[in-house]
């Protein structure tokens, strides 16, 4: 029997993790997050894609691949229905050499800026989502690095995805901004795009021993409750060392190395924790599913209110 669209986007969605990682502060850490979390997704073995949304094509940089393809993320939201260029558009990284479907990467590009209008349609919207539907089936997770602002490009990445995860640092004006993208991503899931969920917020570059840093861990955790994931992650040399030479962390040697990709292992747990096995987009027959694995990560910390959610712990 043929599947429908429908029908091939709704398994698509139950048991693919579409996570976009965002913040409207630029330099916080997205790319470093995703790649820590490409390094654990890969060190565990779960094929994993990495859409490189960002104009500037960092992740795309730091998983070792050619940042000049002859096709690349610009072409598939140009042509998201094209099987030629999708197929084309998706390489493998570096990090595995030449065998696909492990860790592939659709790289990033400076002509994606043209798709980052500040309102984009609906139809535009959906372009990465018509994409990952055709391209998807074969991972279990696709990461999202998103350039460090609202417009057309994040909210596209949103769109197609199921969990944001927002990356921010431990100072005043980082905390203000995360809140901004928790109800921006509110927001859009009111908007249409409802299968998007808040991850959560994960803390970056924090520094042992500094005052300021404890007092706005605390202030988050107080603001945002269990939406503040665990661990925040420390600041490390060692990240930019294995990001300069296109390496994955969980190769890098050390101790300090080691460390880090323990961090990305628990916050890679909990986002394939996180996962909705049904999609909110699904006809009312699949809507109507107990949905008993919505939250089946047993930590009672799963986010159903986006910005301001006090505490429940
Ligand atoms: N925990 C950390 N410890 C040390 N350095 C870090 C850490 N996190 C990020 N960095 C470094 O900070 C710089 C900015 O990080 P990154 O590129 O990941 O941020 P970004 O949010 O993706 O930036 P942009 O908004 O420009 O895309 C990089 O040089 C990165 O190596
Ligand atoms: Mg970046």
């Amino acid at each position: 029997m043929v599947e429908t669209a429908v029908e091939v986007s709704i398994r698509y969605r139950r048991r693919v993790l579409v996570l976009s990682i965002s913040s409207l502060k630029g330099g916080v850490g997205k790319t470093s997050v995703t790649l820590g979390l490409a390094s654990a997704a890969y060190n565990r073995g779960i094929p994993t894609l990495v859409v490189d949304m960002d104009p500037q094509a960092d992740s795309s940089t730091g998983l070792d691949v050619p940042t000049s393809t002859r096709v690349d993320i610009a072409d598939v939201l140009a042509a998201p229905k094209s099987q030629k260029i999708l197929s084309e558009a998706i390489l493998p990284s570096g990090w595995v050499g030449e065998k696909m479907g492990h860790l592939d990467v659709i790289s990033g590009s400076p002509r994606a800026a043209e798709f980052d209008r500040p309102s984009l349609s609906e139809r535009y919207l959906r372009r990465l989502d018509d994409a990952l539907t055709r391209i998807a089936k074969g991972y279990r997770l696709v990461l999202i690095d998103c350039p460090p602002s609202l417009n057309g490009l994040t909210r596209t990445a949103w769109s197609a995805s199921s969990r944001v995860a927002v990356v921010t640092e431990p100072s005043l004006f980082s905390v203000a901004a995360a809140d901004r993208a928790l109800r921006a991503a509110d927001e859009l899931r009111q908007r249409g795009a409802s299968d998007l969920q808040p991850l959560g917020l994960i803390v970056n570059r924090v520094r042992a021993g500094s005052t300021e840093h404890d007092y706005r861990i605390q202030e988050m955790r107080e603001m945002f409750g269990p939406l503040v994931l665990n661990p925040p992650l420390a600041e490390r040399a060692v990240m930019q060392q294995s990001q300069g030479s296109a390496r994955p962390i969980h190769s890098w040697p050390g101790k300090p190395a080691e460390e880090v990709a323990a961090s990305f292992d628990v916050l890679l747990d909990r986002a394939l924790r996180s996962e909705s096995i049904r999609s909110r987009r699904s006809p009312k027959k699949d809507s109507d599913k107990a949905p008993e694995k919505k939250s089946s990560g047993g930590d009672g910390a799963e986010a159903k209110t986006p910005a301001g959610q006090k505490s429940g712990k």
